[in-house]
């Protein structure tokens, strides 16, 4: 059968402009899932593919942050039907891999996407961003991909959890392991970094810190639950950490930026034997030098968070609960919703800090 055309948000090279073109998304075949886009966030990722700062492989047909109902599935497809209300996930996991079989999924090195390629109306092959390529009103991708939640939940909403929020809660709870009366401090609070913060709050912390070089997010951060919040542009951040835990720093602390700098800060501020994450996304050229008799001697671990190292059949479906019941305010996640023509300016939001999410609705 031939593909359906709908429009999608590409970004056609480096550093261009992104712009709503025609799309073309083939029927599903074995394996795959055509989901009908309700809601998809823009996140930083975004911003980075359309930098050239993932890899070279234009172009690309963004949104990865995205909730739907499944509209067709491939013949072999048995996990979702059609009609299935589902977060879209970038951990379809093979189960066969090493990690899968030893009982690691949330590592997966062999993750499943579509297999066709959706294509722009010539036939050139999209490179779907993280496997999804949700601004657009179908998208392909393999079936496992699709979790199926309580619909209960609004599209706005639950799509952040296929991305940033998930990265950010993750980063706290299954990589950095905060449990009740750790001390966090979480640089960067846009989506992610607000996510580790009602992460740790989630999970107990009794002290959590939120770092910024903006008032307006530190003022958001208390709302998922920081404690004390740090402007980095007035006060040096390692000092304040320290300060706020009796001189001796923090027992978790996440990067959520990912640039040398904000990293040997978080290597810096917190205590003996703690634990680093590292969950923003560095740029390909960036390096950090570190003393090793440092690395050795303040010990603990330095992990990155993948995801937040989330199994989505487990993480999506809990935290959707959890926000149902009043203890996850996920909705405050939702700055604006916008049109699927509005991404250029949402990442202009993005960029001036006026946003902590705004989310294309379908
Ligand atoms: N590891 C993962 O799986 C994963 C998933 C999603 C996003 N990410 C990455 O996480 C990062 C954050 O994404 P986001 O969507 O929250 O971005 P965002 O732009 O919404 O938030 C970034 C925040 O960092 C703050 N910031 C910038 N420089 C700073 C500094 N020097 N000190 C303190 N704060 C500073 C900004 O003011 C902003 O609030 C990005 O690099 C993104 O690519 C990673
Ligand atoms: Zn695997
Ligand atoms: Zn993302």
């Amino acid at each position: 059968m031939a593909p359906v055309e709908v429009r999608g948000v590409v970004a056609r090279s480096k550093g261009a402009p992104v712009a709503l073109e025609t799309i073309l998304v083939p029927e599903p075949g074995p394996g795959e899932a055509r989901v009908r886009v309700q809601a998809c966030g823009v996140c930083h990722t975004d911003l980075h593919y359309r930098q050239g700062a993932i890899n070279d492989d234009f172009p690309f047909l963004l949104g990865h942050e995205a909730a739907g109902v499944v509209e067709a599935v491939g013949p072999d497809v048995t996990d979702v039907v059609a009609g299935d209300y589902v977060i879209l996930n970038w951990r379809a996991v093979c189960g066969s891999c090493r990690a899968c079989r030893r009982g690691r999924p949330w590592y997966c090195f062999s993750t499943h996407n579509a297999t066709q390629a959706m294509t722009l109306a010539d036939g050139t092959g999209l490179s779907a961003a993280l496997g999804i390529g949700a601004f657009a009103e179908l998208t392909l991708v393999a079936a496992g991909q699709c979790t199926k939640v309580d619909p209960a939940v609004e599209p706005a909403v639950a799509g952040l959890l296929g991305c940033g929020v998930m990265a950010g809660v993750g980063a706290a709870i299954n990589t950095g392991e905060v449990t009740r009366g750790d001390t966090v401090a979480v640089i960067g609070c846009g989506g992610v970094g607000d996510g580790a913060v009602a992460g740790a709050f989630l999970a107990g912390a009794r002290r959590i810190i939120a770092v910024d070089i903006d008032e307006r997010k530190l003022d958001w951060a208390t709302q998922f639950g920081a404690t004390d919040v740090v402007n980095a542009r007035e006060t040096d951040p390692v000092e304040a950490v320290r300060e706020l835990t009796g001189g001796f720093g923090a027992d978790v602390v996440i990067d959520a930026v990912g640039h040398p700098e904000t990293y040997l800060q978080a290597f810096r501020a917190r205590d003996l034997a703690g634990t680093v994450v590292l969950v923003g996304v560095p740029d390909p050229t960036m390096t950090v030098e570190l003393p090793m008799i440092e690395i050795f001697g303040r010990g603990g671990a330095l992990k990155s968070s993948w995801y937040g190292d989330c199994l989505p059949s487990r993480d999506f479906p809990t935290l959707v609960d959890l926000y149902l019941q009043g203890r996850l305010p996920l909705d405050k996640f939702v700055s604006e919703t916008i049109g699927i023509g509005d991404v250029e300016d949402a990442f202009a939001s993005m960029d001036r800090g006026d946003v902590l999410r705004s989310v294309v609705m379908l």
